[in-house]
This record gives structure tokens, C-alpha cells and sequence, in this order.
């Protein structure tokens, strides 16, 4: 089996996660790891037997390299893509793919003419309930979805960037952007986001700590979101779906789906790849079809956000089209 040699830009918890998934995947091996903070690049190169940079351009120029991951705060998107791409490979990026939609269309005209394959860290849609959910909705017409993204992440350091509005894009941007992804991914594509926001706990911070946003889907499905990350309660309000089709109720989660047969609730999913094994399959044979969230797509669900942000610091719906 063709080894696929990996390079990381960013070794922060979220990189962790996929270098300890790649650790388990054959015929994967992480090569070089690189983060600004040269603890984090060191001691992440130590644990994965790979060697360490604290420039991303000092990676690039390794020439075994077949694909790079990038795992960075939002507010740092654009220039590494762009030498990623400039250097003709194929990258898996995490989600929100950039804090704006100049940048990110900037990177995804350069991916369009390099022809290369992406992957962007949208990995609910690689679950099984996900793919269960899909194939219950198939030729089905949904009416409404109601997706819920509550948690606590708002609580803590004021300075982090993902509690400052500039580098993060705030709650919908860096994190309900799952829930609006899987919004997208089963009821089509958006047209128009109608938005309020309030921050009246979390007053430390420039981000809001509520936000509930309308949205006008392209079939005529509607659809409304409620995000929050001031909410002290578990995680079990954190990217949930609720969607009615031809009057059945049918309810997401990340780990099942709940539909109602013969007037019963039952539970069903199923094992689904990890996002890490699909793209790092699709590097080794050259097929990209397997992936479920290239970058132009993830683009598509950036813009809902931005365009939440918009619409509820000028009260106004704002057409994505607009943009
Ligand atoms: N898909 C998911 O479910 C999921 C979960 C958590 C985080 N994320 C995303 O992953 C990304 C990273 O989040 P995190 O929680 O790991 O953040 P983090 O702050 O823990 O890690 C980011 C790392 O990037 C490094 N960095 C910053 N600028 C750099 C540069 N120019 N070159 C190299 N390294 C640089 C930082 O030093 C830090 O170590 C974010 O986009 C976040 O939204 C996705």
C-alpha cells in the first residue's frame, strides 16, 4: 500500500484529534508538524516520531510531502493555503475555511485552477446518522429545520481568539457553522438569512452570546437556527436537527436518528468512515468523489454565516447572493 506522507500547519487540540485518528490509519504517517508556538510543534513531532518547524513555508519545502492538514484560528486563513496550493498539494483544512468571504473565495479560485483535491473538516457529515438521515429524505419534501448549536465555549478566557469577534467571526462563524453546514447538507442550498443577536451575559467578550437566525431555503423549505455558548448544561443542545418532512418529525444528532415508525420513535444509525480515513484515501488513489465537503462547497456554508453576522448588525435580510 502507498504510504501517504502528511504535513500539519497548526498543532493545536484540534490537530491533535487528527494526528491521533491518522496514528491508527495504515499506511498514514505525519512527517512534519509545524505551529508558531514551537512547544506545541515540538512536542507533537516527539509524539507522532515526525520532525518540527515553526514556519509553515520551512515545511513546504520538504519534497516527500503527499497532502498537508491545516488547523488554524480562523483569523489565520489565506496565505498558508495559498503556498499549500502554490505547492501543488492536496490539503484537508478545518473548518470555517476563513474570516471572510473575500479570502476564502481568493483560496477557492486557486484550488479550482490547481485542479487539487480538499477536504474541509465538516466531519458530521461522514456519520452514519448522517448518511441514514440522507437516505430517509431522498425524494422528500421538507418543510422547516430547526437546528440548535448550545453550549458553554463562550465561558473562559475574554482574549482567546475564539472570544474576539475579529479573529473568530463568533459563534455562528467558528462553531454553529457545523450546524448550518448539516442544515445545508440535508435541506439544499440557502438563499436569504433574516438574524438577531444579543449578548447580555458574556458582556467580556465582542462576541454575541445568543444568536437566532430565519432561513429562506432555495426549494422553499424555511428554516430557523438558536446558537448560544453561554449555556451551562451538557452538550446535548449542541448540533441537533429537527427537520419536518411531509408532516413526519425526524430529530439529528451527531450520534443517531430518531424517526417514528407505526407511531414508535426508533433509534437508528450506522458506522460511517472517520473524515481522516476518506481523505487520506482519496489522496492515495487520486479519487476524489468520496469526500463530502470539498473546499468550494464549505465556501457556500461560510457565506450563511457572514451573512447571519450581516443581517443582525444592520437589521435586515440579506440575500446570500448579495454577498
Ligand atoms: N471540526 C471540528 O469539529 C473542530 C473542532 C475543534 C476545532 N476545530 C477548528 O480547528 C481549528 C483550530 O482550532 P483549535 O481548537 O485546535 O485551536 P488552537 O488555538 O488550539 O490551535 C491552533 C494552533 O495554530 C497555531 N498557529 C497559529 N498561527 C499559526 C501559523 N501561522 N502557522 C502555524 N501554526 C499557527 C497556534 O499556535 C495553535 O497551536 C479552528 O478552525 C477550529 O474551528 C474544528
Amino acid at each position: 500500500m502507498k504510504e501517504v506522507k502528511i504535513g500539519f500547519i497548526g498543532a493545536g487540540g484540534n490537530a491533535s484529534g487528527h494526528m491521533n485518528q491518522l496514528a491508527g490509519i495504515e499506511g498514514a504517517r505525519i512527517v512534519g508538524i509545524c505551529d508558531i508556538d514551537s512547544g506545541r510543534a515540538q512536542s507533537a513531532a516527539e509524539r507522532h516520531n515526525a520532525y518540527p518547524y515553526t514556519a509553515h513555508q520551512d515545511l513546504l519545502e520538504r519534497d516527500d510531502l503527499d497532502a498537508v492538514y491545516l488547523s488554524l484560528p480562523v483569523f489565520v486563513h489565506g496565505q498558508p493555503e495559498l503556498d499549500v496550493i502554490a505547492r501543488g498539494l492536496p490539503f484537508l483544512v478545518e473548518k470555517p475555511v476563513a474570516i471572510n468571504i473575500d479570502i476564502a473565495r481568493e483560496i477557492e479560485a486557486a484550488v479550482t485552477k490547481a485542479g487539487l483535491i480538499t477536504c474541509v473538516g465538516y466531519q458530521l457529515r461522514y456519520l452514519g446518522s448522517t448518511r441514514i438521515t440522507q437516505q430517509i429524505l431522498q425524494e422528500r419534501t421538507i418543510n422547516m429545520i430547526v437546528g440548535k448549536y448550545w453550549c458553554s465555549t463562550g465561558h473562559g478566557d475574554p482574549n482567546a481568539w475564539l472570544r474576539q469577534m475579529n479573529k473568530s467571526g463568533g459563534q455562528l462563524v467558528e462553531q454553529a457553522t457545523h450546524t448550518i453546514d448539516m442544515m445545508r447538507y440535508m435541506g439544499g442550498e440557502v438563499e436569504t438569512v433574516y438574524a438577531m443577536q444579543a449578548n447580555r451575559f458574556l458582556k467580556e467578550t465582542d462576541c454575541p452570546d445568543a444568536n437566532s437566525v430565519t432561513l429562506q431555503f432555495a426549494s422553499g423549505a424555511i428554516g430557523s437556527l438558536t446558537a448560544t455558548w453561554a449555556y451551562a448544561g451538557d452538550w446535548s443542545n449542541a448540533n441537533v436537527l429537527d427537520l419536518l418532512y411531509e408532516g413526519e418529525l425526524l430529530n439529528w444528532n451527531p450520534s443517531r436518528v430518531s424517526v417514528r415508525e407505526d407511531g414508535e420513535w426508533v433509534d437508528k444509525t450506522e458506522p460511517g468512515p472517520t473524515i481522516d480515513e476518506v481523505f487520506v484515501n482519496a489522496v492515495r488513489s487520486g479519487d476524489a468523489s468520496p469526500i463530502l465537503s470539498p473546499y468550494s462547497d464549505a465556501v457556500k456554508t461560510l457565506e450563511i454565516s457572514i451573512a447571519a453576522n450581516l443581517s443582525a448588525q444592520e437589521n435586515r435580510p440579506v440575500e446570500i447572493a448579495s454577498l
